[in-house]
């Protein structure tokens, strides 16, 4: 009698927009984000109830979210009403807001493109299940993509939810190899992913600000080494999503992804600074049941094989040292299998401190770190300072952390400018320099992965309040 009773809410709700997705400014900030994909309607979906024990404020459904597999609306229609029949996820959705993307699935036919003909009806459906108001921008975009933003100033979070199906160029297919997938990457420079409309329209998303940004993507971002759906089928499309946060200077980037039946954490470097991470939750219930080995993916960091899974993106925004951003991938049963933390503060582009205004002649560090064994004039205002342990060499740095993969440094020889420190001390005078602005003239080489000058003649250095 309950469970037919929330069921008959939820219809009531839906019917009446009450359902609806979440308001599209909310001021109110949020730190604890579900997501997954792949649910099977004609399958249980026990994994709601755990989810739901999470208390998420906000739940991200990365498509296949039926297996609708038609081209007929009202067939469509049957399996989203078969979903919203489940107990357990009819007393998840009164309770939790859900937008969402779709895959190939519930587009309409398995691994489809732009090619599927059906998706204009497929997306009315799409958006009527999510309680998309009848008078949304939604419903008049080629596509089901949409943003969103949470919270103000500082605790800001924006949710960008793409659509890699509608506009999906074909796909290029060779032998089948077992286990592996049989796609192969389309170097052709016209093929898309996103199409022309939604690149432009996720430009200026990334443009608008954020402290963290959370990317759904419903095909891996990361992952490249086996030969199922990916963004590396389409490698310059890859490309071009990677310049486009570089180019946007878009800070807190994090990409979630579904599809493969598998969880997944993925981390690569695309000279942004700071690292990609794809967190790739797929099996609400449609995962392996048993073990099995993971397929190769050079960027793993790491595996969840098996299980029914769902993810969780929490925020600590009041951690002692600065906010920290958990992801993490749990069973069915809400045990973790994988995670990953890091300090919100090292999800950013360090522009402000290396890249500031420079005289003519000169260019900031981050310029700089892309032109290795060039000689160029650097200009940067230093934020820290070292020196090696027998103090022969002095470090001026452009970040205070001189670890950080965008800090560059200007290595100074001590023996030659020994004139300059001797008066006051070398400790006294590397304090004086933090905060001066120096300009530099030298060769850009590397050290640990990172951009350098060293310098050995005090008449290339000119150091200005
Ligand atoms: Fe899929």
């Amino acid at each position: 009698m309950k469970r037919f009773v929330s069921i008959l809410l939820l219809h009531f709700m839906i019917s009446f927009g009450w359902a609806d997705e979440p308001p599209l400014k909310n001021n109110a900030s949020i730190s604890r984000i579900a997501f997954g994909s792949c649910a099977h309607q004609d399958r249980p979906q026990p994994v709601w109830n755990s989810i739901l024990k999470e208390n998420p404020e906000l739940f991200l459904f990365l498509g296949d979210n039926i297996y609708a597999d038609t081209p007929l609306k009202e067939v469509m229609r049957a399996k989203y009403k078969k979903l919203n029949s489940l107990p357990e996820f009819s007393k998840f959705r009164l309770k939790v807001p859900l937008v969402g993307t779709w895959d190939d699935h519930d587009y309409g036919q398995n691994d489809a493109g732009v090619e599927f003909a059906p998706k204009v009806d497929a997306q009315t459906e799409l958006l009527d299940f999510f309680g998309v108001a009848k008078d949304s921008p939604r419903r008049d975009r080629k596509g089901v993509y949409e943003a969103w933003t949470f919270g103000e100033g500082d605790k800001c979070i924006q949710v960008i939810l793409l659509d890699t199906r509608y506009h999906r160029s074909s796909i290029k297919t060779g032998p089948r190899i077992p286990n592996k997938g049989n796609y192969l990457p389309n170097t052709d420079p016209e093929a898309t992913v996103l199409g022309k409309e939604q690149w432009n329209w996720f430009e200026t998303k990334l443009k608008e600000p954020a402290s963290i940004r959370i990317i759904g993507s419903s095909i891996q971002v990361v992952s490249e080494d086996h030969g199922w759906e990916k963004w590396m089928n389409f490698p310059l499309e890859r490309e071009r999503l990677y310049k486009l946060v570089r180019d946007t200077n878009a800070n807190g980037v994090v990409f979630l992804s579904g599809d493969r039946h598998l969880g997944e954490i993925s981390v690569m470097d695309a000279n942004w600074g700071y690292p990609v991470i794809d967190i790739t939750s797929s099996g609400l219930n449609q995962a392996n049941t048993t073990w099995r080995r993971e397929e190769p993916n050079r960027h793993r960091f790491a595996a969840m094989p098996w299980e029914h899974n769902y993810g969780m993106v929490e925020v600590d925004w009041n951690a002692k040292n600065g906010p920290i951003v958990s992801m993490s991938l749990k069973n069915e049963e809400g045990k973790t299998a994988a995670c990953y933390r890091i300090p919100l503060k090292n999800l950013q582009f360090k522009v402000p401190a290396n890249d500031g205004p420079v005289s003519p002649g000169a260019i900031g560090p981050r310029e700089a770190s892309k032109k290795m064994g060039e000689r160029l004039n650097v200009e940067f205002e230093i934020a820290s300072t070292g020196q090696s342990r027998d103090k022969a060499r002095i470090f001026l740095n452009s970040l205070s952390e001189f670890r950080d993969p965008a800090n560059f440094t200007i290595v100074l020889q001590s023996k030659a400018f020994e004139d300059s420190w001797k008066a006051v001390g070398l400790e006294n005078y590397r304090k004086v320099l933090v905060g001066k602005k120096i300009r530099a003239s030298g060769v850009i080489s590397e050290f640990q992965g990172k951009a350098q000058m060293e310098i050995d003649d005090p008449k290339s250095v000119l150091i200005s309040e």
